[in-house]
């Protein structure tokens, strides 16, 4: 009923958005992941769609109910999101990276199940790092000719202002948000700080489907060739 109220200020547009964690194998039955619910990205999601979007929304495994209109696919390691992101991104006009993607993954994957050997000795595991997902899109061909406008998130524990500015230029992004609080996992409510070229600014305080909503119009402000 609501959606019915808001204004169409992404009709035309496709949107692209990853959301929740992934998950590294390190055999059949155990791997590593983290805590993203995937809830600001599946609220993005809806509210980009409640804009008149088409959205695509490549999500890690997470507990939530695919928002209405949109389409879902399903993936575990970054390879696969790396994959499915890259592929879905060349019909994309707005890209939004949420997702906790896993930094490393496990440099090798059991086939069985790892087993305790009797030493008592842990076994050790090396890491390899995982391929960047927004970098890689915000480099393809369509992204640097702005056909494609490309958000970032960061989640920090200390220095969000310094670290979000640094993360916007390293990723070669128009617009990067900040997670206020170190502690947003999980939780229905979130404060944003904007970052783009021309300084910050902070969505404060309020449910994240309030915020993915104040998201999708400063995105759509920024889009070019639009004057919303
Ligand atoms: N991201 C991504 N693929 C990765 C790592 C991050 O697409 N392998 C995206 C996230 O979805 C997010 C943004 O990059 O939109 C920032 O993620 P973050 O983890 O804060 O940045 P990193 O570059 O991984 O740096 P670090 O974790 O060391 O701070
Ligand atoms: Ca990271």
């Amino acid at each position: 009923v609501i959606a019915f109220f808001q204004p169409k200020l992404l009709a035309g547009e496709h949107v692209l958005v990853t959301a929740g964690p992934t998950f590294e194998a390190l055999d059949p039955i155990r791997g590593i992941t983290n805590h993203s619910s995937g809830k600001m990205g599946f609220s993005i999601a809806r509210a980009a769609r409640d804009a008149g979007a088409e959205v695509t929304l490549v999500a890690g495994p997470v507990h939530l109910p695919t928002p209405r209109g949109v389409r879902r696919i399903d993936v575990l390691s970054a390879n696969d999101m790396l994959a499915a992101t890259v592929h879905e991104a060349e019909r994309a006009t707005v890209f939004v990276a949420t997702a906790a993607v896993a930094d490393w993954r496990p440099a090798s994957h059991s086939d069985q199940k790892i087993k305790k050997d009797g030493s008592g000795q842990p076994p050790v595991l090396h890491f390899v790092e995982n391929p960047d997902v927004l970098h890689t899109v915000a480099q393809s061909a369509r992204a640097q000719s702005g056909r494609l406008f490309c958000v970032g998130f960061a989640a920090e524990s200390e220095n969000l202002l310094a670290h979000a500015k640094a993360k916007r230029e390293r990723k070669g992004i128009p617009l990067l948000v900040g997670n206020i609080g170190p502690l947003t996992f999980g939780q229905d409510h979130n404060s944003l700080l904007l970052v783009d070229a021309d300084g910050v600014r902070e969505l404060p305080h309020a449910p994240k489907l309030v915020l993915a909503r104040e998201l999708v119009a400063e995105i759509a402000a920024r889009l070019p060739g639009r004057n919303h």
